[in-house]
């Protein structure tokens, strides 16, 4: 039987969505025009959702005005970006995965920038961002004075995240890499509060600066620095996954270096859990535009910002791809 995909908003107080609304529901069938039911139950029935809610869908996330509370260089084209939001919002985006779309205010909505959440400071609403300026949506971010607009929360910015958040006591091994040192943050601190053993392999990339440092030196974890793309890191990698016992592996860069992780543990024939940063082209975020679709292995579509896939299927079709 085909598996019913996983959308992320299932069961948040973002869902039903226009998605269903439109007979194009990620998990319910019945939801796509279907006579049957036929969905993974996950606690959650998104037609009954529909329903109860008077066949109207809930309301969508919309834009936040925030302040700039400091922004500062850390490395080359890469800043530090820290913004006051509402105490709730910072809440829900203290999660793996968790990102949101930035914009100038005074430009037009096609330059909302998805990024992702390095920490989240509940108590007194703040949160930073990490991000590198590369192209038109990025350098206006520069640009901002006192104020950006801030649409969120959106979550699916990591694959694997069920296997993530459930591990607990045992060893895991998270390779950070440039920007992507960002997203690293939040998975270690939820590694750490489930107890579990983190090793962490960061490589500066492109950025030039192991920025997270200044985030983790509180946190006991065991840390090492290596060109993660050079013949010297992957075998650091491989001795460390021979010689600990790893869970999980959570690998935050580029699709090559997801792929690298993959080739690696093929080579070892082992098969810990694999949790990978999503680095699709995020427009929308609402599973609507169709921007971020990718086709899986299978032949089957799948919208890369709403739904949670097997990070293997992703990573080896992109890179195929590419
Ligand atoms: S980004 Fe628009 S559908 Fe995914």
């Amino acid at each position: 039987m085909k598996k019913r995909q996983e959308c992320i908003d299932v069961g948040s107080e973002y869902c039903p969505c226009y998605l269903a609304e439109t007979n194009n529901c990620i998990t319910c069938s019945q939801l796509q025009g279907k006579k049957f039911c036929d969905c993974n139950w996950r606690g959650v029935c998104v037609y009954q959702e529909l329903l109860m809610n008077g066949n109207q869908i809930k309301q969508q996330r919309d834009y936040y005005n925030s302040t700039i509370e400091d922004i500062k260089e850390i490395g080359k084209d890469s800043y530090l970006l820290k913004l006051k939001v509402t105490r709730t919002l910072a809440r829900q985006l203290k999660e793996p995965g968790a990102y949101v779309f930035l914009r100038d205010k005074r430009l037009p909505q096609y330059f909302d920038v998805p990024m992702s959440i390095m920490q989240s400071d509940v108590s007194n609403g703040e949160i930073t961002i990490a991000f590198k300026s590369v192209g038109a949506k990025t350098n206006s971010l520069k640009k901002c004075d006192e104020n950006v607009l801030v649409k969120g929360p959106y979550w699916n910015g990591i694959y694997g995240l069920r296997n993530l958040k459930s591990v607990k006591e045992k060893t895991c091994l998270v390779l950070a890499r440039g920007i992507s040192q960002a997203p690293a943050l939040l998975t270690i601190e939820k590694l750490v509060k489930n107890k579990n053993k983190v090793i962490l392999l960061l490589d500066k990339g492109s950025v030039g600066e192991l920025f997270i440092n200044d985030f983790i030196k509180d946190m006991n974890i065991d840390t090492y620095e290596e060109d993660l793309m050079s013949e010297k890191g992957k075998g650091l990698i491989m001795q460390l996954l021979l010689n600990e016992d790893i869970s999980l592996i959570y690998s935050a860069g580029s699709d090559l270096l997801h792929m690298k992780v993959i080739s690696i543990i093929d080579e070892l024939g082992i098969d810990p859990y694999l949790a990978v940063t999503n680095n699709n082209e995020i427009c929308c975020g609402e599973g609507i535009c169709g921007g971020c679709t990718i086709r899986l292995k299978d032949g089957t579509r799948a919208k890369a910002c709403k739904t949670q896939i097997d990070s293997r299927k992703i990573i080896e079709r992109r890179v195929l791809l590419d």
